[in-house]
């Protein structure tokens, strides 16, 4: 049964979206122990949470072993993950080490220590170039990128383990997670940053000369890429919802988290304008190898069997919550 005093391991959890998730969890009641390695993480981030942060790594089996030996933990939530699609295609050696034998290494100190209950970041990547938009959990899965693959690989393992060990999962398929934390406490850092409303945003705040539009050709009405942007914070109340629903005794299951509206890059730059009332000027750049022209996704699994409800299903809002954290961090609130 689920109980809020239950303690989660949030791998991962001083990154992005595990940071958000950190916080959904505390508010949720549980107790949190966040295990980082700090390779792309920040300690500072979540300082203002008050969370007992472990340094440690994934790939670690004598380590996680005593990690599970010390703690009393009833689930994790598996957040440590490279995610940086291009660099996956020049240095694939690097995620499938990681974002695969960690994971590996992760489930069997996990099924070791009989913790049976797993919620895992995944991509909605895994489907590749789109069939047919919206997304469904069931459209065929073909990925195109070392990084796209080593999550499809996790789906994988993640079915067997449930078969032979009952290992439980939920496995989360994100669409494009955007905007930062509505009370401004929490918000997106990569280095070096490659998402386009980090990047737009830099560029408001006079931190790039432009922002490049990676192809203008597509078959889109002007030309760019659509998206579906979904709000970091309602991306983490999924991952409540989806704990709950497996330690409530739910079946291990996939869902896509997304808003079902597309967005393309420069409706993202027109509503960034507006939302900022900075002047953001765009330079038009060939097309990035490896982008389909449309990702829009259907949750409506998701909202059936986990109960999930977007709180801020609105492009101006994700980018508002962004450009908050934005301007606080650099100095300009
Ligand atoms: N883009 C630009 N200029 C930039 C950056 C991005 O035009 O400077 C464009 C991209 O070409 C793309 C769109 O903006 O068309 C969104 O790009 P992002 O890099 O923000 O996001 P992606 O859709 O490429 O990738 C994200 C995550 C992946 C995840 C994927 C699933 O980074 O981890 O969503 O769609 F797998």
């Amino acid at each position: 049964m689920s109980q809020p005093e239950q303690t989660i391991l949030v791998t991962g959890g001083a990154g992005y979206i595990g940071s958000h998730a950190v916080r959904a969890l505390q508010r949720a009641g549980y107790r949190v122990i966040v295990l980082d390695n700090l390779s792309a993480g920040h300690r500072e981030l979540i300082e203002p949470l008050q969370v007992e942060l472990i340094v440690g790594d994934v790939s670690d089996r004598p380590f996680l072993d005593d990690l599970f030996a010390t703690h009393s933990i009833a689930a994790v939530m598996h957040f440590a993950a490279y995610i940086a699609v291009g660099e996956s295609v020049t240095d694939p050696a690097k995620y499938y080490h990681n974002n695969v034998v960690g994971t590996l290494t992760l489930l069997e100190a996990m099924v070791a220590a009989s913790v049976k209950t797993f919620v895992f970041s995944s991509t909605c990547a895994l489907y590749g170039v789109p069939k047919f938009v919206p997304i469904t959990e069931e459209h065929p899965q073909d990925p195109i990128s070392p990084y796209a693959t080593t999550k499809w690989m996790v789906e994988r393992i993640l079915a067997d383990f449930d078969a032979a060990y009952g290992l439980k999962s939920v496995r989360f398929r994100y669409f494009n997670a955007a905007g930062a934390d509505p009370e401004g406490l929490l918000g997106e850092d990569h280095s070096p940053e490659t998402h386009l409303i980090p990047l737009v945003l830099l560029a408001a705040l006079g931190k790039l000369p432009a922002i490049k539009i990676f192809g203008t050709d597509y078959p889109t009405e002007d030309g760019t890429c659509i998206r579906d942007y979904i709000h970091v914070a309602d991306l983490a109340q999924a991952h409540v919802l989806g704990l709950k629903y497996l330690l409530d005794g739910g079946d291990s299951d996939v869902f896509n988290l997304g808003n079902g509206s597309g967005f393309s890059v420069r409706q993202v730059i027109e509503a960034a304008q507006q939302v900022t009332g900075k002047e953001i000027k765009t330079v038009e750049s060939d097309r990035r190898p490896g982008d389909p022209s449309i990702l829009v996704g259907s949750s409506e699994k998701a909202r059936n069997i986990l109960g999930w409800q977007p709180q801020y299903a609105n492009l101006n809002k994700i980018l508002a919550h962004a450009w908050q954290w934005h301007t606080h961090r650099h100095g300009q609130s």
